[in-house]
């Protein structure tokens, strides 16, 4: 500290150092020969500094500033996170009171109870049936339907298909209250000869094409052991879940040597009756679901 320095703070402590242009007194300290003035604070910016400190002060205690301490409210973001899905569960609540009361008719005539069906559909499917259905529900060969279509094994209206995901098809590991059905081992249970099965795999890898096959030597083959399932032309009988032969969708595969294999030993599909699985709301939400993909009917 210089000498002048030093005699400028000793003249402060004694008498104060007056600006002489605003007669104002000066903090004493010196800068190539500017000096600050002393003014006091303007009175408003000292409360708010005052009120942000205290506030400063509350807020490190009340929030979870450092590790050991979780803030006056406990808070943790899995307690934020429990409260909002806590909320998002009372408002799906106030929908699902009124979805259980619906029948899948009035779910389906109401906007509101529509898409709730649709966007829980949705998500319990990729969940649930998409393994065997495909993730677009475009099914799988191997007599995995295609639920995209208006091709129905057991029916395409949403009371049938609620029936159908509620009960199961041939789950009787399950319940004997599941849609059952069984088509004869034609070939491996020596019902027709060989001879007879070529002749029906000819005649029904033609049904589609739609001629007038009643000349084939298949057609009375189909008659008397095929038509009361299939029905008389093949587009096939829902009470049994026969599907239809006259198109050119197909479970099993639609070459000869499939159809062949399809009617010479066939293979029964089965679905697991989802009502052991899934909840009554649940099963509501998918049958609207599978209704609205692309083949739902009236
Ligand atoms: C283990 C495999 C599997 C799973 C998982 C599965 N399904 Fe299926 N599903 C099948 C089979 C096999 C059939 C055809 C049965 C037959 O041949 O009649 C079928 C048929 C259906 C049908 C009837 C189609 C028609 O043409 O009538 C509907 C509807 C259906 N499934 C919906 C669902 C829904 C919804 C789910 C999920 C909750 C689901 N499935 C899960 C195997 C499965
Ligand atoms: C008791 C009823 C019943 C009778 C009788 C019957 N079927 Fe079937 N058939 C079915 C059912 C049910 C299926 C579907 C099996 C499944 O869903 O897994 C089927 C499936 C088929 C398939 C496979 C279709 C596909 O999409 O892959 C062919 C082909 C077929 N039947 C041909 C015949 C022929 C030919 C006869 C007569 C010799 C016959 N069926 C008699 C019930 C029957």
């Amino acid at each position: 500290m210089s000498k002048k320095d030093h005699s400028q703070l000793h003249q402060h402590e004694h008498a104060p150092d007056i600006d002489k242009v605003s007669g104002v007194e000066t903090t004493g300290h010196e800068w190539d020969g500017l000096k600050e003035l002393n003014n006091p604070l303007p009175r408003w910016w000292l409360w708010v500094f005052l009120a942000c400190c205290i506030w400063a002060a509350w807020f490190v205690f009340q929030r979870p500033m450092w590790p050991t301490h979780r803030g006056v409210e406990n808070y943790t973001q899995f307690k934020e996170l429990a409260e909002s899905q806590a909320q998002i569960r009372a408002r799906q609540n106030a929908y699902l009171e009124r979805f259980s009361d619906a029948s899948l008719d009035e779910i389906m005539a109401d906007a509101e109870l529509y898409n709730f069906a649709l966007a829980g559909g949705n998500a319990v499917f990729k969940e649930n049936c998409a393994t065997c259905h495909g993730t677009g529900a475009e099914g799988n060969i191997g007599g995995y339907p295609n639920l995209n279509d208006d091709d129905w094994l057991w029916g395409g209206k949403v009371t049938d298909i609620y029936q159908t995901i509620h009960s199961g098809i041939r789950d009787t590991a399950h319940t004997m209250e599941t849609r059952i059905s069984a088509m004869p081992a034609f070939g491996v249970d020596n019902i027709l000869p060989r001879e007879d099965i070529q002749t029906l795999t000819d005649f029904v890898s033609k049904l589609h094409e739609g001629e007038d096959l009643t000349a084939h030597a298949g057609y009375k083959i189909f008659q008397e052991n095929c038509a009361t399932c299939h029905g008389a032309d093949g587009k096939g009988g829902r009470e049994v879940g026969a599907p239809n032969l006259a198109d050119e969708i197909w479970l099993f595969g639609g070459s000869r040597e499939q159809i062949f294999r399809s009617i010479y030993n066939p293979r029964m599909g089965m679905m697991p009756a989802w009502r052991y699985r899934l909840d009554e709301n649940t099963l509501k939400q998918l049958a609207v679901y599978v209704h609205q993909l692309g083949g739902g009917e009236k």
